[in-house]
């Protein structure tokens, strides 16, 4: 693939989709688009940018989907779902107990993982919850990722990863080999198709928003344009989940972090919370 080849894909990805494409990602465009030149009918690379340039939309969204990384597991990470329910839940179920609602966010929601994770949380949580009006929104802008989350529907190997057997047992159903989501879970959670670049209004807000392993993958940018989105999303003292490797600091001083909750984050500057000490970007970016 030639240079100038790959600085077109690179520029269209980041325009569609914000994924950065960096120089090393050679082999990762060769075995992830020449699947999709072949598709459509195109002997190699140069050809499908050729039909790029022409304006091909269906193209374009397939090479944007084939470039998405959709890693992910159930309680990914384990920690953050420990602190949502932990320290997060009990302020919720306070602060909201006139309208007994509750929104939470999976942004970025791949194959689904992570919004069952939370469906089973809040399940597993009854007594504080009865009668409460539960919603978890997963959104994405896979939308082969979206059919696998909507339909509910994981693999063994898929439900082996961070799935305690007990709790496989308790919410899903084994059929024909797959294990299906219990109808209960699948009542509690929505799927959308969104971009993290659109306007995200049409979500409404939220008392949690689980945004992990996603800002990785663009630049800084990038990284404040949809930190600012997601700010504009946060219900009153709502919260921010970022993945491990993820960081507000030195990126958007809309956010930062909650004291002793490692990637745990809220909107900056509210009356009666104590602002944490400063952190260097570099010492928390891990
Ligand atoms: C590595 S997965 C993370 C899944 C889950 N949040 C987790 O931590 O396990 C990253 C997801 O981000 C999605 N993604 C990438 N760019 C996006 C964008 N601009 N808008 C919405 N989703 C995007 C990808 O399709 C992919 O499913």
């Amino acid at each position: 693939m030639s240079p100038e080849t790959f600085q077109s894909l690179a520029t269209l990805l980041k325009k569609r989709s914000g994924l950065i494409l960096t120089a090393d990602k050679g082999y990762l465009v060769e075995s992830r688009l020449s699947p999709v030149a072949q598709r459509h009918g195109l002997p190699h690379l140069e050809a499908l940018i050729t039909a790029l340039n022409r304006g091909n939309e269906a193209l374009a969204a397939a090479v944007t989907e084939a470039m998405t990384t959709n890693e992910t597991s159930f309680f990914r990470d384990g920690k953050p779902f420990e602190s949502f329910r932990k320290e997060v839940l009990p302020q919720i179920v306070e602060r909201n107990a006139a309208s007994r609602t509750l929104r939470v966010w999976s942004a970025a929601a791949s194959t689904g993982q992570e919004a069952y994770s939370l469906a089973m949380l809040l399940s597993e949580e009854q007594t504080r919850l009865s009668g409460w009006r539960i919603e978890i929104v997963g959104t994405d802008i896979s939308e082969a990722a979206l059919k696998q989350a909507r339909a509910g529907v994981f693999s063994h190997f898929e439900v082996q990863r961070g799935l305690p057997a007990a709790m496989l047992v308790k919410y899903f159903e084994k059929v024909d080999g797959s294990w299906h989501a219990a109808s209960r879970l699948r009542s509690m959670v929505s799927f959308r198709s969104f971009n993290l670049l659109d306007n995200l209004s049409p979500l409404g807000a939220f008392d949690a928003i689980f945004c992990r392993n996603v800002l990785i993958y663009f630049d800084v940018e990038t990284k404040a344009q949809v930190l600012a989105a997601i700010a504009r999303r946060m219900n009153d003292r709502g919260v921010l989940f970022l993945g491990g490797a993820e960081t507000v600091l030195g990126i958007s001083d809309q956010f930062e972090p909650v004291p002793g909750s490692r990637g745990l984050y809220r909107v900056a500057g509210l009356p009666g919370t104590v602002a944490p000490k400063p952190a260097s970007a570099a010492s928390c970016a891990a």
